[in-house]
C-alpha cells in the first residue's frame, strides 16, 4: 500500500465477510460511498482474495480511488477505497432546470443525474431549449396524461343504435377513412420524438400523450367501422395526400391534392350520413349541410390559428390550404 496516500481514518467500514464481488458486495460498498463526500475513504473487511483484482477494476471504471489493502484479522483484508467525483450524494438537490443546449453525449441520463465523461455522443437533432422546450411543457404534460380517456369505457357501443344498411355502409366507409388519416397522424409526429434531446424529456412525454391519443383516434374508428361491417375503400387520392405528410409540408400537399384533383373525403358518404337517408330532398339537404361543415371548419381553424398568433391574412391562407383535405 502506498504509504503517502493512505488516509488514517476510514469514515466508514464494512465487513463484507467472504462475499465475492458478484454477489451482491456492490450493494454494500456503494451506499457507503455514496454517504460520503468526494474524497471520503471506506474499508472494507474482506475474506474473498479475489477481491484484490476485482475491486481496483470496479474502482477505475467508477472513478472512485482505490487506496490499496492490508491484512486485518487473521487471513482477511482490509481495502481502503476513497470516494470519486462521481460517486453519488444521497440527499443531494437535483438540478431539474432544463440547460439551454442538451449535451449529445449525456445520452438518455435522465436531467440531473451526474454523467460519467466519456461516454458515446447520441444522434439527437433537437438540442437547444430555446427551439424545443417551452417553459410550460411540464404542465402541459401533466395535463395530458391526467387527461387520457378509455375506448373501450368511456364510448357507450351498447347505446348505438343499428342503422339502414346504406346508411351503416357510409359510416364504414367514412370511419375506414377517419383510420387511415389519424393513422398518418399517429405515424408523422412519431418520427420527432427521437430526435428530441432527454433534457428535454417532458416535449417527448408530452408527445408520447399525443401519440397515445392518435392511437385511441385509430382504434374507435376502426371499432366502429367493423360494427359497420365495412372499412370502405382506401382511395389513391388519400394514399398521395397521407404520403405527403410523411415526406413534406402542408404547401406540398395542397399541391398534390390540386394535381389528383380535389379532396380525398368519401364526400358522398358524409352527405349521404348527413341526410339521413337517400330521398333525393334528403340528400340535396345532406349536401347544403356538408357544406356548411367545411365552412364551419375553415372559420374555426382561422380562429385556432389566430389565437396561435398568426396574422389574419396568414390565417386565411394556411386554413384554405388545409380546407380541401378535409381532414
Ligand atoms: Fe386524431
Amino acid at each position: 500500500m502506498d504509504g503517502d496516500r493512505r488516509p488514517l481514518v476510514a469514515a466508514a467500514a464494512i465487513d463484507a465477510g467472504s462475499l465475492p464481488f458478484g454477489s451482491g458486495l456492490l450493494a454494500l460498498v456503494r451506499p457507503a460511498l455514496a454517504r460520503l463526500p468526494a474524497g471520503g475513504v471506506v474499508a472494507l473487511i474482506s475474506g474473498s482474495a479475489a477481491l484484490r483484482e476485482d475491486l481496483p477494476r470496479w474502482c477505475r471504471i467508477e472513478h472512485h480511488d482505490y487506496l490499496g489493502c492490508d491484512p486485518a484479522d487473521g487471513a482477511r483484508d482490509r481495502h481502503l477505497v476513497a470516494r470519486g467525483p462521481l460517486g453519488g450524494e444521497s440527499g443531494a438537490a437535483l438540478d431539474d432546470a432544463m440547460p439551454a443546449l442538451g449535451d449529445p453525449r449525456s445520452g438518455f441520463a435522465p436531467r440531473g443525474a451526474r454523467v460519467e465523461p466519456g461516454a458515446p455522443a447520441y444522434p439527437f437533432t433537437l438540442l437547444d431549449r430555446e427551439h424545443v422546450a417551452p417553459p410550460e411543457i411540464a404542465d402541459l404534460y401533466r395535463q395530458a396524461a391526467g387527461a387520457s380517456w378509455s375506448v373501450e369505457q368511456d364510448i357507450p357501443w351498447q347505446r348505438i343504435p343499428p342503422l339502414p344498411d346504406a346508411l351503416e355502409q357510409a359510416v364504414g366507409q367514412v370511419m375506414g377513412f377517419l383510420a387511415q388519416n389519424e393513422l398518418s397522424a399517429l405515424y408523422v409526429p412519431a418520427r420527432f420524438l427521437p430526435r428530441v434531446h432527454p433534457a428535454y424529456a417532458e416535449v417527448a412525454m408530452f408527445l408520447a400523450t399525443q401519440l397515445a391519443d392518435e392511437a385511441r383516434h385509430v382504434d374507435a374508428f376502426v371499432r366502429r367501422a367493423r360494427r359497420a361491417g365495412t372499412l370502405g375503400v382506401a382511395t389513391v387520392t388519400t394514399a398521395h395526400s397521407l404520403l405527403t405528410l410523411l415526406e413534406a409540408a402542408v404547401r406540398r400537399r395542397a399541391a398534390t391534392l390540386a394535381g389528383t384533383g380535389g379532396v380525398p373525403a368519401p364526400v358522398q358518404d358524409l352527405v349521404l350520413l348527413a341526410a339521413g337517408s337517400t330521398d333525393p330532398a334528403a340528400l340535396e339537404r345532406g349536401a347544403d349541410a356538408f357544406r356548411t361543415l367545411l365552412e364551419t371548419m375553415h372559420e374555426a381553424r382561422i380562429r385556432r390559428l389566430r389565437s396561435a398568433g398568426f396574422a389574419a391574412d396568414q390565417a386565411a391562407r394556411l386554413s384554405e390550404l388545409h380546407t380541401p383535405n378535409f381532414m
